[in-house]
């Protein structure tokens, strides 16, 4: 069987981003929209970034998965910690390791471009990619409600996020892991688990969140608290005011 290989930096072609958006899209076809869509386009842009992990074996593409950061330079100049999201896993060839050698090698990538202060997460929908975060990444899994700051940033599911809800009508996301322990269901389906690299960094995170809202006067976040649309306003208020 041949070597699976890294793209190198200018590599990605069109027409190998558009298979890799194409996976991405027949996975939502198959499953619902347990991932956001992505056109070739973005794909590219991304890819530009240095930011994102392409493997092919042969000439295939087989793995695409990225490092999204969240914070703009202003509101990192604030609070001090990035966020960094590991997104957008697709493994064309599954079960045979591709997409634990693609996620390691992402968050090893990720790791030298943003440095010790960052923290590196990702929200799984399916066993099999919480097993290589757990397994491989030694990320850990949390609660949302134990992190509202992260959560604003990282809920951004249209259809069902606290953040959108005032348009939807719904009070608040039904898909999100209350527990800790997780139960896959026989498709290996699981609630939405939130799961991050290092929980100190995280809870320093909230800390300075909450440090900062109180500098400017706005309402603040508890870790435990439940999370509603308007406690979610409130966030993007802090976002918001730390951006501009
Ligand atoms: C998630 C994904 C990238 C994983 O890639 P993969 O190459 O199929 O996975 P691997 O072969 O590296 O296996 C990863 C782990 O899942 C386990 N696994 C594989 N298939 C499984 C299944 N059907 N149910 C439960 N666990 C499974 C493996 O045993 C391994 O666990 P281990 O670390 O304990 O050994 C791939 O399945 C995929 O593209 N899924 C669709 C998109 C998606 O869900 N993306 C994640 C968005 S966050």
């Amino acid at each position: 069987m041949e070597k699976l290989r890294e793209l190198r930096p200018g590599e990605l072609t069109f027409a190998q981003a558009e298979i890799i958006s194409g996976g991405i899209n027949n996975y939502i076809a198959e499953v619902g929209l347990e991932m956001l869509p992505k056109t070739a386009e973005q794909i590219i842009q991304q890819y530009c970034t240095g930011q994102s992990v392409v493997l092919i074996r042969g000439d295939e593409v087989v793995f695409h998965s990225t490092g999204y950061e969240v914070l703009d330079e202003k509101q990192l100049s604030k609070v001090r910690i990035q966020v960094v999201e590991l997104g957008s896993w697709i493994a064309i060839l599954r079960g045979q390791g591709i997409g634990k050698m693609g996620a390691v090698r992402l968050l090893e990538q990720n790791r030298e471009i943003f440095g010790q202060n960052a923290i590196f997460l990702a929200t799984h929908k399916r066993m099999n990619a919480l097993n290589i975060s757990e397994h491989d990444l030694k990320f850990h899994k949390v609660l949302y409600k134990d992190f509202p700051y992260l959560t604003f940033l990282t809920c951004t599911c249209e259809n069902c996020s606290e953040n959108f809800t005032s348009e939807h009508g719904i009070m608040s996301c039904p898909f999100r892991a209350t527990f800790t322990e997780v139960y896959p269901d026989v498709t290996g389906k699981i609630d939405c688990t939130l799961v991050i690299s290092d929980i100190e960094l995280a809870q320093e995170f909230e800390r300075r969140c909450r440090e900062e809202s109180q500098r400017l006067g706005l309402p603040i976040l508890e870790q435990g608290e439940t999370i509603t649309t308007e406690r979610m306003k409130t966030a993007r208020d802090l976002f918001d005011r730390m951006g501009s």
